[in-house]
């Protein structure tokens, strides 16, 4: 899904003035507004999930930045769930999750890098540096568009939460091209195929 421009004039409120009999109510009754709570119930399971694939990255990793910046989001993740149930709270809605078939996609490829990579090696941090930032992107575009969303559907505060966790995520993605262009991709690029 693409960002969304916030502009106000694409809410199709009905006013005690309009003749349109296919516009709506309340906010709540928009078609829109049930995109908004379906796509927070997919990044609601897919941050749950992520929780426990990270461990599993932290683990699997060599370099001890890369087990420290994974360690630190996965810190961050918890927290992004705890936040998924403000935004839910503030809108009035239940907190419940759909499965992201998306995220279980990019886990299990991350789950495959390990199987396919030498322990102990930096080609292995390579992968799941590769592995960590496509989930980071699906969250950054994810929250992009969640967080556009609640400022044209008139969510303030979900908007501030969803915003927060963006630039988290944000600055995940580029801690991880941090590490990997400061020394894992290079370092990882003398090791032997096996
Ligand atoms: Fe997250
Ligand atoms: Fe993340």
């Amino acid at each position: 899904m693409g960002y969304l421009y916030n502009n106000k004039e694409n809410i199709t409120m009905k006013s005690t003035t309009s003749k349109s009999a296919s516009q709506v109510e309340t906010i709540e009754d928009s078609a829109l507004n049930e995109l908004f709570v379906d796509e927070l119930k997919d990044i609601y399971w897919a941050e749950k999930h992520l929780t426990k694939a990270l461990a599993k990255m932290q683990k699997g990793a060599t370099s001890e930045e890369l087990k420290t910046a994974i360690g630190n989001h996965i810190t961050e993740t918890e927290n992004h769930v705890s936040r998924l149930e403000q935004v839910f709270e503030s809108i009035g809605e239940k907190a419940a999750a759909i499965k992201c078939e998306a995220m279980e996609g990019l886990i299990k490829e991350g789950e495959s890098i390990l199987e396919e990579t030498e322990k102990g090696s930096l080609t292995r941090d390579v992968g799941i540096i590769s592995a960590a930032q496509k989930a980071e992107h699906y969250e950054i575009a994810t929250y992009g568009t969640l967080r556009t969303l609640a400022g044209v559907l008139g969510y303030t505060e979900a908007a501030e939460l969803l915003e927060a966790t963006l630039e988290e995520e944000k600055k995940t993605d580029e801690l991880l091209t941090q590490i990997a262009e400061g020394s894992v991709n290079s370092q990882a690029a003398s090791e032997p195929k096996e």
